[in-house]
């Protein structure tokens, strides 16, 4: 199992469960709401730790009793959170609406705390990692980060997660070992199908595993002679909550490759275990290893 560093962001989650997914002006009652710690990077690491890894989660955390409860959330998983900055201001929120109609959801996130810094990143000993995850934002400081990985741990491989396109986002791209791109990257770029944005990709930057999550269609990958795999979503017997699940698959992914499995096995992997997450509420049990290829 791997030393895993994740680089990114960890928030607190309200998440009121609704009947249907309110029109806009309407007043409804939710079905119940829950409290929990969210951000994509310490969700693909919760899932990784679950997998068997051991891993460090990186990023900014508030001193307030929120920032707290992450802490302990994160800790309470066997996350260590002992490079973690902990600076005065507000722990960022998502206020997210759950449809039990569709599992759908709808997220309105608000943040107002610094980010993690280079300097914050250069005081940490990267002797140890086996991997490197990093959510693609704060671009610039993220594209310093990268560069001291590669010129003091050039062995050290490292995956960015693209999922919102951000000026300069593609400056992240060179060196990684995998890319993970999200649907809403792809589509904004203008193309309506994965496979001829990896295309594109592929002609740039070969030797990147370039990935690309698509919902409810799978995910798709393109491979180092340009070949495309293609991994079906896994319905669950019924859709419940889909937070999460694109942190989720990222897990997936990494976990199977970590464990040299071929890239059509972590692609199916990956879906697999986003399918049986968005099955069930949270994070929770998605390391048994009965999936595992
Ligand atoms: P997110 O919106 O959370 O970033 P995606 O919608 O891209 O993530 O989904 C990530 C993966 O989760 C997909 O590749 C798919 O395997 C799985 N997934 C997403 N929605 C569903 C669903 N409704 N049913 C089953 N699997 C799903
Ligand atoms: C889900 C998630 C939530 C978080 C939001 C941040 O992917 O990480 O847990 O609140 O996205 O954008």
């Amino acid at each position: 199992m791997a030393k895993m560093l994740g680089i990114g962001i960890a928030t607190v989650d309200i998440i009121n469960t609704v009947e249907g997914y309110p029109a806009e002006n309407d007043e409804i009652r939710a079905l119940s709401q829950r409290r929990c710690r969210g951000g994509n990077c310490a969700n693909t690491l919760t899932v990784l730790q679950h997998l068997g890894h051991e891993c460090m989660f990186a990023g900014i955390l508030a001193e307030e009793p929120d920032g707290q409860f992450i802490t302990q959330e994160l800790k309470q998983q066997g996350i260590n959170t002992d490079n973690c900055r902990i600076v005065k201001g507000k722990t960022p929120t998502s206020y997210v609406t759950l449809s039990r109609a569709t599992g759908s959801r709808t997220i309105v996130h608000y943040r107002d705390l610094p980010e993690f810094s280079f300097a914050d990143f250069a005081n940490i000993d990267l002797s140890p990692f086996d991997w490197l995850h990093f959510e693609g934002r704060n671009v610039a400081e993220t594209a310093r980060m990268l560069a001291l990985v590669r010129e003091r741990f050039p062995s050290l491989p490292w995956s960015v997660e693209i999922e919102k396109p951000r000026p300069g986002i593609e400056s992240l791209f060179e060196g990684a070992a995998v890319l993970l791109f999200s649907r809403h990257y792809v589509t904004y770029h203008g193309y309506s199908e994965a496979q001829t944005f990896l295309q594109k990709w592929h002609a740039t930057l070969p030797d990147t595993e370039k990935i690309c999550a698509w919902g409810e269609e799978g995910a798709y990958a393109i491979d180092e002679e340009g070949k495309m795999h293609h991994a079906p979503a896994f319905f669950p017997p019924q859709v419940v909550d889909t937070l999460g699940a694109g942190d989720t698959f990222n897990a997936g992914f990494l976990d199977a490759r970590l464990r040299h499995r071929s890239l059509s096995e972590s692609l199916t992997f990956g879906c697999q275990l986003a399918g049986r997450k968005c099955g069930q509420q949270g994070f929770d049990g998605l390391g048994s290893s009965d999936l595992k290829p």
